[in-house]
């Protein structure tokens, strides 16, 4: 199947995958280690393909891996392949540098939440649309949550009713974005912390089960069983 992108669309998706994925086992990178036989990689890029908004993609791959990256993804869509950073935000900066005028609406997706659905991509790009500066996608947190101190005293149990787990793809107005990357001092794990950190408002909309991070061996287990389902 190969996605055309829709050149009337008004959103690009950064997908930072320069991660090594040491928490996965040794191996290759993991946006390149498969699942059923498919990088993870491929299959982000083709469930960002098909969301109808989408004009624009932008895949920021480790250096040694970007020529590769490129070959695999041309015959499933249009992407431009840059090369990553040392950190997640300097992959993301990178390949917000790449992205050409026109769209308006930019998120950052990890190419480690291989099995986000193309309604998640439509839905966090909507909210923006709507004219939220911010937006991630959030479940909210089943497990009771305590903060212990040396990892192992318990110190306090944390009320979950206010506690989000976030996800990806998070959406922002592409200047909002931009100035948050222009004056990035503290590598965060996410770029809505960037734009928090500035004062801007960030808006939850509902998430995915299907958007869970493929972090952990049992989590690439687990990916290959909602294969069947995924949307
Ligand atoms: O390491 P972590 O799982 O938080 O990485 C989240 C995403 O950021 C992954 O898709 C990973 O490939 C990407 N990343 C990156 N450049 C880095 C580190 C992580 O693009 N230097």
């Amino acid at each position: 199947m190969t996605a055309q992108l829709n050149p009337r669309g008004d959103v690009a998706v950064l997908v930072p995958a320069a991660g090594a994925g040491v928490r996965l086992g040794p191996g290759r990178p993991k946006a390149l280690r498969p699942l059923a036989g498919e990088p993870l990689l491929v299959h982000a890029v083709r469930r960002i393909a098909a969301a109808p908004s989408v004009r624009t993609i932008v895949v920021a791959a480790p250096a040694a891996e970007a020529a590769g990256a490129a070959a695999l993804l041309a015959p499933i869509t249009e992407v431009t392949v840059v090369v990553g950073g040392a950190t997640r935000q300097e992959s993301v900066a990178a390949a917000l540098a790449a992205v050409p005028a026109g769209p308006e609406i930019i998120l950052v997706h990890d190419a480690a939440r291989a099995l986000a659905p193309s309604a998640l991509v439509e839905s966090v790009a909507a909210a923006v649309r709507s004219g939220r500066d911010a937006v991630i996608p959030v479940l909210p947190v089943v497990d009771t949550v305590k903060q212990v101190t040396d990892g192992e005293l318990v110190v306090g149990t944390v009320d979950r009713s206010a506690l989000r787990a976030v996800q990806t793809p998070q959406g922002f107005r592409r200047a909002v974005l931009a100035a948050a990357h222009a004056e990035a001092v503290d590598p965060l794990t996410d770029d809505a912390g960037l734009v928090e950190k500035r004062g801007v408002p960030v808006h939850c909309v509902p998430g995915s089960e299907y958007a869970l991070k493929i972090t952990r061996p049992f989590d690439l287990a687990l990916a290959e069983h909602l294969l069947g389902t995924a949307p």
